[in-house]
């Protein structure tokens, strides 16, 4: 039984209090500095048409979507994007893990890895891809969950308030 103050689970449907709570998380990753494809200030309406988008996509099984919720609502998300061309039937992207700063360091996103790699072989995907911030605190967790490192696009995106970033590329074998 978890210990964590924190409730995950794949959401097959995701209703506007969880859009909101989405749209909060991504906001506050932003305002900390993280580059997760969203420019500084990010508004609610642009967080919020974001994930809508997701919605959409889950809703016709275009991607699977975790989600952590505490006593404040949504802590913590993950996605994996299942709609790949169809000669990568076995493969997916994760995408988009985000963890408010009120509930990091607490072991979450780890949480939330384990439970992305358990939805995966579920869709019946055996190789996860996915790119990160170089340097950044996500890739020590992948390290740690033994994602090998495939290597480093520099100047890959910008911060959320200027300056490029470098990205390190990872992939998984689930089997
Ligand atoms: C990167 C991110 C997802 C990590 O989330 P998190 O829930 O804090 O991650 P974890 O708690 O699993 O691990 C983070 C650290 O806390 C430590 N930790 C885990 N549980 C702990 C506990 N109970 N007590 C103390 N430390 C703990 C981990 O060992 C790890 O340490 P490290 O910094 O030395 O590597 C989060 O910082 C975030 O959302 N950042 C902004 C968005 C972003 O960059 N996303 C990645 C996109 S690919």
């Amino acid at each position: 039984m978890s210990t964590h103050k924190w409730s995950l689970q794949r959401l097959r449907s995701v209703n506007d209090a969880q859009i909101n709570g989405l749209a909060d998380v991504l906001i506050d990753c932003v305002e900390g500095g993280a580059s997760v494809s969203f420019m500084h200030p990010l508004t609610s309406a642009r967080a919020i048409a974001f994930w809508r988008r997701v919605a959409r996509a889950v809703e016709l099984g275009e991607r699977a979507l975790l989600v952590a919720e505490d006593a404040q609502g949504v802590c913590g998300t993950v996605q994996l994007v299942l709609d790949l061309p169809e000669n990568q039937p076995h493969r997916a992207d994760v995408s988009k893990m985000l963890v408010h700063r009120r509930a990091r360091r607490q072991g979450l996103a780890t949480e939330l890895m384990r439970a992305a790699e358990v939805t995966a072989l579920e869709c019946g995907k055996t190789l996860l891809v996915l790119d990160t911030v170089t340097g950044g605190d996500a890739e020590r967790v992948y390290e740690r969950l033994g994602w090998h490192r495939v290597g480093v696009i520099p100047g890959y995106a910008l911060f959320p308030k200027g300056g490029f970033c470098s990205t390190t590329v990872f992939y998984r074998l689930l089997n």
